[in-house]
C-alpha cells in the first residue's frame, strides 16, 4: 500500500494523519466525522473554541462546504492551490461537522499547494481539517522529524512531505462581509487588495482570528524580539550579518524575508534544544512576508494580547 492509500485509509477510519503542506505539516482528520476531529483537539490540546481550517483538494468541492462570491471565486483563483485561507459561510454544515467550525456559521477553507497533499486530499474526496501539528502553544513543525515529535503518538500515518518552503502558516482572509485579513501569511496584504481591493481596516475584533492565543508558537526558553545587540548567553536568530560572539542560528544571512520565513519554527526549536537562559531574535522588517514574521515572533515573545 502507498502512503497515500494508508493515509486515506486512515482517514476513513477516523483515524488521524499529518498532513505535509507547503506551510506546515498538519494534524488531519476528516471534516465531515466528529469523533475523528475531537481527536485533533485531544491530541494538540486545544482549546474547543478554536475553529479548524477544512482542506480540500479541488474547487467543487470547495464550493460545496463554502458560499462563494465573486470575490471568493477570484481569490481562490488567483493564490490556489497556495497559502491562503478563505473564511466564508458555511453551506454543508456535515462536510465541515459543528466541532470543525467552533460552532460558528463560517468555514475556513484551504487547497494547499504541496502535491502530497494535494493527492491526499483528491484521493480521500472529502474535507480534511489540519491545524498545525504542534501541541498547542508551541512553534509549528515544518519538518517530519519535528511534526512526529509534536504529535507522532496520536497518528496513524506520518508520511514525510520533505521540509515546508514557506514555513509559516497561511494567510487568513475573511469575506463576511468587508474583506479583512486575519492573519499574515506569504499572501500578503497587497497581494489580495490587488484582487479585491481595499482591507477592511483593522480592528481589535477584526486584526485576529477567534481563538488565536497570546502565547503561541513559544519555546521553552524566554524570546526578546528586536534585538540588535543580543545579551551574554543568548542565542541569536540572526537576520543577515552579526558580529555576536555567542551562539548564532542564521534565518537568512543574505536578509531574504522569504528564506527567515522558512527557517523561522526549525530555528526557534534548534535554539530551544541549546537551553539557553534567552532566545533573542534580530529585528525583522515588516514589509511582504515579514508581517507574518513579526506577527509569529511577537506571540512567541507573549507580547500579543
Ligand atoms: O497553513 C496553515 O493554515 C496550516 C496548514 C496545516 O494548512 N494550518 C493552520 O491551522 O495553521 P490552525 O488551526 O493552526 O490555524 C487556523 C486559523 C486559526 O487562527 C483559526 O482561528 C482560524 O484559522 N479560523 C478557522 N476557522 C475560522 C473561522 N470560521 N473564522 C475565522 N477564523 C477561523
Ligand atoms: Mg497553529
Amino acid at each position: 500500500m502507498s502512503l497515500v492509500e494508508a493515509a486515506v485509509d486512515a482517514l476513513n477510519a477516523g483515524n488521524l494523519i499529518h498532513l505535509p503542506t507547503e506551510t506546515v505539516y498538519g494534524l488531519g482528520a476528516s471534516a465531515a466525522n466528529p469523533e475523528a476531529v475531537i481527536k485533533v483537539f485531544e491530541a494538540k490540546g486545544r482549546p474547543r473554541f478554536n475553529p479548524l481550517i477544512v482542506h480540500i483538494g479541488d474547487l467543487a468541492l470547495a464550493e460545496r462546504i463554502g458560499l462563494f462570491d465573486d470575490r471568493a471565486r477570484a481569490l481562490a483563483k488567483a493564490f490556489w492551490p497556495g497559502p491562503l485561507t478563505l473564511v466564508l459561510p458555511v453551506r454543508d454544515r456535515d462536510q465541515a461537522c459543528d466541532l470543525a467550525r467552533a460552532g460558528l456559521d463560517s468555514v475556513a477553507l484551504r487547497m494547499p499547494a504541496h502535491p502530497m497533499a494535494l493527492d491526499i486530499l483528491r484521493a480521500f474526496g472529502g474535507g480534511v481539517v489540519a491545524p498545525s501539528a504542534n501541541r498547542s502553544g508551541r512553534p509549528s513543525p515544518t519538518t517530519q522529524a519535528d511534526a512526529y515529535e509534536e504529535t507522532g503518538a496520536s497518528v496513524a500515518v506520518s508520511p514525510d512531505g520533505g521540509d515546508c518552503p514557506v514555513g509559516v502558516e497561511s494567510t487568513v482572509v475573511s469575506l463576511l462581509g468587508e474583506v479583512r485579513y486575519l492573519r499574515a501569511g506569504a499572501v500578503t496584504r497587497a497581494q489580495i487588495e490587488a484582487v479585491v481591493g481595499p482591507l477592511a481596516a483593522d480592528t481589535a475584533e477584526g486584526h485576529r482570528s477567534p481563538g488565536r492565543l497570546s502565547t503561541h508558537y513559544a519555546p521553552d526558553a524566554p524570546v526578546r524580539i528586536n534585538i540588535d545587540t543580543p545579551s551574554e548567553g543568548a542565542v541569536y536568530l540572526a537576520f543577515g550579518e552579526t558580529d555576536y560572539a555567542g551562539v548564532v542560528i542564521q534565518l537568512s544571512a543574505g536578509r531574504d524575508l522569504h528564506e527567515a520565513a522558512s527557517n523561522l519554527f526549525r530555528a526557534l526549536r534548534d535554539a530551544d534544544r541549546l537551553m539557553p537562559k534567552v532566545i533573542e531574535i534580530a529585528p525583522i522588517p515588516d514589509h511582504d512576508i515579514g508581517e507574518a514574521i513579526n506577527d509569529r515572533i511577537r506571540r512567541a515573545a507573549g507580547f500579543v494580547g
